[in-house]
């Protein structure tokens, strides 16, 4: 079955936007995923279509109303296996390991929050599963819904053909990538670190891994004691 995502937003013709380019432009183009942008508006039920309303108890925005979006993901009709997600700062944090869930499953329901939020009622009644992309807050969840589609369709069988599986890469191990350098064989002085030249595979190999831990342990400590620190393969800073 192919990998589809309905996205339920204000903003239909945000889509696919730079979904619709470069690698996932070009699975899109050939099948290997599918999307589907619905407009939140059409279920507006009232004469003048609004789908937000002053927030209960007051205070500034609006909040979009539930029994319009209720309405929406009914109509969706994205079948019961499928997550539903509601992309929101609040959310839990997209992680690699939620985005390779993600991708192995059928697709997301995706809803793209706007103005102050949404009544928390349709989150609760709709079972939608609360995603934010990190700790900063953006006009609308478009841009985060693509930012976890464009993570899974990634991983999709045949989208990445002959490039890495994804097992090289960063957080695939909790461990950040490690640097990368190509012709030419000297810029501005600088020289490509000799042991990539050598032709040895496995010190190219242990040179990367040592690199990739010391990175991670630098830059990200919170990453590096999740993993409970080093294993195997000693970093250069340790000697
Ligand atoms: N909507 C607004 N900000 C967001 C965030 N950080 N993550 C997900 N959805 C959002």
């Amino acid at each position: 079955m192919t990998w589809r995502t309905t996205v339920l937003t204000l903003f239909p013709e945000m889509f696919p936007g730079p979904l619709g380019v470069s690698l996932a432009g070009k699975a899109l183009a050939s099948g290997l995923w599918e999307l589907e942008a619905r407009d939140i508006r059409a279920s507006a039920t009232d004469k003048h279509r609004s789908v937000d309303d002053t927030p209960a108890g007051g205070g500034p925005g609006m909040v979009l109303r539930a029994d319009v979006l209720a309405a929406a993901i009914d109509a969706a009709d994205a079948g019961p296996d499928r997550p539903r997600l509601l992309m929101s700062p609040r959310g839990r944090p997209l992680t690699q390991s939620l985005v390779a869930e993600l991708a192995e499953g059928p697709g997301p329901l995706i809803v793209c929050g706007r103005f102050e939020g949404v009544d928390q009622r349709v989150i609760e009644a709709r079972n939608l599963q609360e995603v934010s992309i990190g700790d900063y807050v953006l006009s609308g969840g478009e841009i985060a819904a693509m930012a976890l589609i464009d993570a899974c369709v990634r991983l999709l069988p045949g989208v990445m053909g002959k490039q890495a599986s994804g097992e090289d890469e960063s957080f695939s191990e909790g461990l950040l990538e490690y640097p990368q350098y190509t012709r030419p064989p000297e810029f501005e002085g600088r020289p490509i670190p000799e042991i990539l030249i050598s032709g040895d595979h496995a010190k190219v190999a242990g040179w990367r891994r040592a690199e990739a831990e010391a990175l991670t342990r630098t830059r990200r400590p919170d990453l590096w004691a999740a993993r409970g620190g080093q294993k195997g393969t000693k970093s250069k800073t340790e000697g």
